[in-house]
């Protein structure tokens, strides 16, 4: 299964030289502190993701550089320089004065791949709030625990985003202050209590000075999916852009007016990290494509808009591998020098897939929402042994661990053993909170380790190796899907009395959401009754988020205490050993 061949980097004459071309040598230079001084250029208290994303790279020069093109269904090219994203972002920081939207408070927005999203993020960031995307295709009910557990105050999205999702929401939401709306035509009359963003934009003076925050200021609100049905609301402070800087030097190897591209939607940390700020702290071209995914689509956008650096996601490159080689040999890259995935396992065959492709390997990365950026990968200019992840990113102390008892922890020093990831904290990116939820927070830490919660292991070289997670979220096309949270939108359909949420393999998507339901009493199974829990599922939900399977059961595997054993369901489904049933309810 481990395969043994490494593809080496000869470094080809004429390619660009790479930030790291000296793992260790880096490794041992590297200090956060001198990263900081090397994006801000200061050494004082103050920081702003905004200033270093856009006056300082203006600063620097870039000012007329395009910071983003936007392509749409048609071909379409819509783009901005880095001074026309500031003018874009300086007006929405003067929308939110001129709204009198404090400091520190939750602007939201629930907007595909669009220039606004970009002037929202960047211009909250320029005020001193915090910036909380979320996934377009969410359905009302993630929707709506999101934006209360965020008390977001205002919300930025499209007129039919709203009255597809939000509208019916409004009273669950009193502290929402402030509906600002995207209008696909001006026409008829706006939902009650909203804005029109257009026109709070043309008003606004595109003159904005970022506000003094620093580096402990909490900057950014993520959601991510945990083991409770409750979601977890990670916090990123402006410190954050120091290792997103890092990471998109010396990992993604991102040189000042090049191209890139990173596939991640901005409703999820990857598309902010590395769809958004850290590759305007670089000085690059950022290629966003408002459509899906389509392989012969992303193929002419690698060709035609002369991509150099690609970051994208397992998923998409399993997509791609069935659509065939065939495909991608349709058209030519000479610009394309460096691809990367995060998000999910990536197998060996798909870093092999790339060279037969592309010439080059498929670089993963490892980093979670948590982190705020990666901390393990594969550089540009060392070697990669297809399948593992790669090494830890310089600044970052990464190790396997086990726990051994409440508080304490052994690291697994000898190579090849099984444990949990574990990050030494310390780095700029490291999520500062669970949203509300302190006790949550402090449990991540262990004797001076943050703990991941992915199972790894590390070989002789310092090169980690993904196993699995060590609890039921499930992983599926790259989005983290709490169980519990499907099970309780599941449990609101008046057929269903129980129901246990797993993930099953599936090829593209890695892992697909499947729902075992127990009926209520009155209820018969068939496949009529079926089609009606995954469309009520798919209502409260959205798409990205219900189960793609639902299976009839006629009792779920309960622990005596009640607890249904997603992990017996899951290794009957796999075939795989059932393991300790000593707790299984109907056994001796
Ligand atoms: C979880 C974090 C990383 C930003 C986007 C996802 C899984 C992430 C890899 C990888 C295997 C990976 C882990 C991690 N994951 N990268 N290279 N190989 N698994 O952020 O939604 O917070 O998900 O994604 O399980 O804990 P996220």
């Amino acid at each position: 299964m481990m395969p043994t061949r490494t593809i080496h980097k000869p470094s080809a004459p004429g390619t660009t030289a790479h930030y790291l071309r000296d793992y260790d040598r880096t490794r041992r230079e590297f200090s956060w502190a001198q990263a900081r001084l090397e994006l801000v250029g200061r050494a004082d208290a103050h920081l702003n993701i905004a200033h270093e994303a856009l006056d300082h790279r203006i600063a620097l020069g870039s000012g007329d550089i395009v910071a983003a093109r936007f392509i749409d269904r048609d071909w379409n090219r819509v783009e901005f320089t880095y001074r026309e994203l500031k003018r874009l972002a300086d007006r929405f920081a003067n929308v939110l004065g001129a709204l009198a939207v404090p400091r520190g408070a939750t602007v939201a927005t629930l907007l595909g791949r669009v220039p606004e999203l970009f002037a929202v993020g960047l211009g909250t960031f320029a005020a001193g709030a915090v910036f909380s995307p979320l996934f377009s295709a969410f359905g009302p009910e993630p929707l709506k625990t999101r934006l209360q557990l965020g008390h977001a105050q205002v919300l930025v999205t499209t007129e039919t985003l709203y009255r597809r999702k939000v509208a019916a929401l409004r009273e669950a939401l009193p502290e929402l202050r402030h509906v600002l709306l995207l209008r696909e035509d001006s026409g008829g009359a706006l939902p009650e209590r909203c804005a029109d963003f257009a026109a709070l934009m043309r008003n606004a003076p595109d003159a904005y000075d970022p506000a003094p925050t620093t580096d402990a200021d909490v900057a950014l609100l993520h959601f991510t999916s945990g083991t409770t049905g409750k979601p977890k609301g990670v916090t990123l402070t402006h410190a954050a852009v120091i290792a997103q800087h890092a990471t998109s030097r010396l990992v993604l190897d991102l040189h000042p007016g090049e191209v890139f591209w990173c596939t991640a939607d901005p409703g999820w940390v990857t598309g902010i990290a590395y769809g958004l700020i850290g590759p305007l702290t670089r000085g690059v071209t950022m290629i966003v494509d408002r459509e899906e995914f389509d392989a012969q689509r992303w193929y002419r956008i690698l060709e035609a808009e002369r991509v150099a650096v690609w970051y994208t996601a397992p998923t998409a490159i399993r997509m791609l591998m069935k659509a065939g080689t065939a495909l991608t040999r349709t058209r030519t890259y000479p610009q394309l020098r460096h691809m990367a995935s995060v998000g999910e396992p990536l197998n060996a065959e798909a870093v092999e897939w790339g060279m037969e492709a592309f010439g080059m390997p498929f670089h993963d990365t490892w980093w979670q929402t948590e982190t705020g950026a990666i901390m393990i990968a594969n550089f540009p200019a060392c070697d990669v042994v297809p399948g593992s992840m790669g090494r830890a990113v310089p600044g970052i102390e990464a190790r396997v661990v086990r726990r051994t008892g409440a508080g304490t922890l052994e690291i697994l020093e000898s190579p090849e053993q099984v444990g949990e990831i574990a990050l030494r904290p310390g780095w700029p990116s490291m999520f500062s909170s669970y949203l509300e939820d302190p006790n949550r927070y402090r449990q991540c830490f262990i004797d001076g380790w943050y703990l991941a919660g992915d199972l790894a292991r590390r070989d002789q070289d310092g090169q980690f190796w993904f196993v699995g997670r060590a609890d039921d979220i499930i992983k599926s096309s790259g989005h983290l899907i709490s169980p519990f949270e499907v099970e309780s939108a599941l449990m609101r359909h008046p057929a269903v009395a129980q129901v246990a949420v797993i993930g099953v393999p599936d090829a593209v998507a890695g892992q697909a959401v499947k729902a075992f339901v127990e009926l209520r009493s009155g209820f018969e199974p068939s496949d009529a009754l079926r089609l009606k829990i995954l469309g009520h599922a798919r209502r409260l939900l959205g798409a990205a988020v219900a189960p793609r399977e639902i299976a009839f059961s006629d009792s779920l595997p309960r622990t005596r205490s009640g607890k249904i054993m997603r992990r017996l369901l899951r290794a009957r489904e796999l075939g795989l050993p059932e393991g300790d049933l000593s707790t299984l309810e109907g056994r001796e």
